[in-house]
């Protein structure tokens, strides 16, 4: 396959196995790339990208502007705090205006769940889902996965744990949908107020034991509470949440095995992960930075390889 079977980047859940090779295999020509000292090149210099951010972010606003000027594509940013959505504006005229200025792709942060899908309907430019509230964050599950290849050289079957905020999780929702495609065996762990009802829909099991679950698994991937998304409290409080389901050295030093830990960012340290096994050995959590850039560079490559053929 030379190109990807979706016009737009809406979740993992409309891609194939293909794709996800696909854009495994240009990553890592990225990769190459960009630990060159010229770290630049010229495929993308017909090519405007819009950066929509209607919520905060730090590595994934970055990673898209750096991939996008590491393709020599034209670049404007948007943030919703400092925009004319403040004075009433609609999602979608805001997007209409921004096209008009001649734009080719839009990369859009929201925090409503389908913001995406809605707007690939509604409007006439390639869509990459930079994280849509609590559905899905596809950029993000790629390159978890390809940062699990990278360390293990394949994910088939690999155990994979989830720990935390399930519920709220987009980064959950896309990587259980990415590793389960590419043949990895994944759970969760976490307060049972923390997780979906249609949790076995997915085909995961839930642990409510960590260390019974590290036990089981060869990776653990920790997320944040996400406290700004929760209307109720779910549990009786951060210190106790930490006391049950955060992971230090004591708890990882107990185990039988070593295991790999990843984070989506931004960390809580002292609640989910202890400082001490944030920054250690086992953590991989920098190089799913690093992997994010060539990882973004991929998709939009293949997107504008779609919009140059039907010039
Ligand atoms: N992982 C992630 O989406 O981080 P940001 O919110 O900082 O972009």
């Amino acid at each position: 396959m030379s190109n990807l079977s979706v016009d737009n980047l809406l979740g993992i859940k409309y891609l194939k196995l293909q794709d996800i090779e696909l854009i495994f295999q240009m990553a890592s020509n990225f990769k190459k790339i960009i630990n060159k000292r010229i770290k630049k090149v010229p495929s993308l210099r017909d090519i405007t990208i819009a950066n929509l951010f209607f919520e905060n972010s730090t590595r994934t606003k970055l990673s898209f502007e750096l991939a996008e000027k590491r393709l020599s594509a034209d670049v404007i940013n948007f943030s919703s705090s400092v925009s004319s959505v403040n004075k009433g504006e609609t999602l979608l005229d805001t997007v209409k205006n921004v096209l008009a200025m001649k734009v080719d792709i839009i990369v859009l942060r929201h925090p409503n769940p389908g913001a995406s899908v809605f707007l690939s309907r509604n409007i006439n430019a390639k869509i990459v889902n930079a994280g849509d509230g609590t559905h899905e964050h596809p950029t993000q599950a790629l390159l978890d996965a390809f940062s699990i290849k990278e360390k293990y050289g394949e994910i088939k079957g690999k155990r994979v744990l989830i720990v935390g905020d399930v519920l709220h999780s987009r980064v959950a929702l896309s990587n259980i949908f990415c590793l389960k495609m590419l043949g990895a065996e994944v759970n969760v762990c976490g307060p049972s107020s923390l997780m979906p009802k249609y949790l076995d829909t997915l085909g995961v099991s839930h642990f409510s034991n960590l260390k019974e679950a590290l036990e089981w698994s060869d990776i653990a991937n920790v997320l944040r509470i996400q406290l700004e998304r929760q209307e109720v409290n779910y549990f009786p409080s951060l210190r106790e949440y930490s006391m049950i389901y955060g992971i230090d050295k004591t708890l990882l030093d107990s185990l039988n095995k070593e295991i790999t830990i990843m984070h989506p960012g931004p960390i809580n340290r002292g609640v989910e992960l202890s400082a001490d096994v944030a920054d250690s050995k086992h953590s991989i959590i920098l190089n799913q930075v690093e992997n994010g850039v060539a990882i973004r560079m991929a998709i939009l490559y293949l997107l504008a390889g779609k919009i140059k053929n039907n010039k």
